[in-house]
């Protein structure tokens, strides 16, 4: 089936779906992301993946180019005209199109947006869940402003190929003092020996996941301890259970770092779990409505 690109106000041709030789996405990764779960149709947490987009390009100075309905409206029609049933949806905004200069454009540049979708198969998924993952770890050379979902994502890129290189599923960050910081596309937990869940606090060293986020109102309403507070690698290796969460991994169990297996090399249940009840949890909308 044809794929269709969503590229300022045209939906069009994947092969014809372009951005011009002088955006600022393209230059200087002067560009913000999010992307969203597509299940049964329907987008996954949508409200605080558009608060969080909103919240980046604050950060960065960058206007809104339209307002959150418009944009959900895009989001959907993109998933509508690719007929995704179950996978993802991608959307840019860039600083736009200007002549290389670093500082920015003059006022009325035109800011880029870019939508897409593509399906994953959920088999595919579970299959993965069923078996754990393994990850390496590695120093986490990125600029300090991880918060900000930027397409700055070179060291997440180099990460990810390492840890492929090195037959792993993933790569978990680790800063100058020994702690893990996220992988490279993900937020990582563990689970301690006494069941305690613990994940790094999201200031400006990680991004403030939103399935992290989800995963957090399901431990309050279960009961479970959760610490925010950062962890090594050897707590990691140590831990009782470790998994990942991203909108496209869902919760994700870690059975192996760095070669070493975690805990008894299993998925652990704590992550079985939480994989199971989130989407009773996680926000799924049918109409952008609700958003003003
Ligand atoms: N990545 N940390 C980093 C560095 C990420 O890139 C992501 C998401 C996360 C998890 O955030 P969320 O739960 O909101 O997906 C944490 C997306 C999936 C990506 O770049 O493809």
């Amino acid at each position: 089936m044809a794929r269709i690109v969503y590229v300022n106000g045209v939906y069009a041709p994947y092969a014809s779906a372009v951005v011009h030789a002088e955006d600022r996405g393209f230059q200087f990764a002067d560009a913000v992301y999010e992307v969203c779960e597509v299940r049964d149709g329907l987008l996954v947490d949508e409200r605080r993946h558009m608060a969080r987009l909103q919240r980046s390009l604050g950060e960065l100075r960058m206007a809104q180019p339209m307002d959150l309905r418009s944009l959900g409206v895009i989001l959907r029609e993109t998933v509508r005209r690719n007929r995704v049933k179950n996978g993802l949806v991608y959307l840019q905004i860039t600083r736009g199109v200007a002549r290389r200069d670093f500082a920015f454009p003059q006022p009325g540049v035109a800011p880029t947006v870019v939508c897409f979708a593509r399906p994953l198969s959920r088999a595919k998924g579970e299959k993965r869940a069923g078996a754990g993952i393994s990850v390496i770890t590695l120093p986490d050379i990125r600029w300090t402003r991880a918060d900000i979902k930027t397409t700055g994502l070179l060291a997440q890129s180099l990460a990810r190929q390492q840890a492929n290189e090195a037959g792993a599923y993933e790569a978990w960050m680790v800063d100058r003092d020994g702690y893990i910081t996220e992988g490279a596309s993900c937020n990582a937990w563990i689970v301690t020996a006494d069941g305690k869940l613990v994940t790094r606090p999201a200031d400006f060293g990680i991004l403030r996941g939103i399935t992290r986020g989800v995963v957090m109102d399901i431990a309050r309403r279960n009961g479970f301890v959760f610490e925010e507070r950062a962890f090594t690698v050897d707590e990691a290796k140590a831990a009782r259970e470790a998994f990942q969460t991203s909108a496209t991994g869902l919760v994700m169990p870690v059975v192996k770092i760095d070669g070493e297996p975690v805990g008894n090399g299993k998925p652990g249940e704590v992550a079985v779990g939480l994989r199971q009840v989130y989407h009773t949890v996680a926000e799924i909308s049918s109409t952008p409505a609700h958003l003003t």
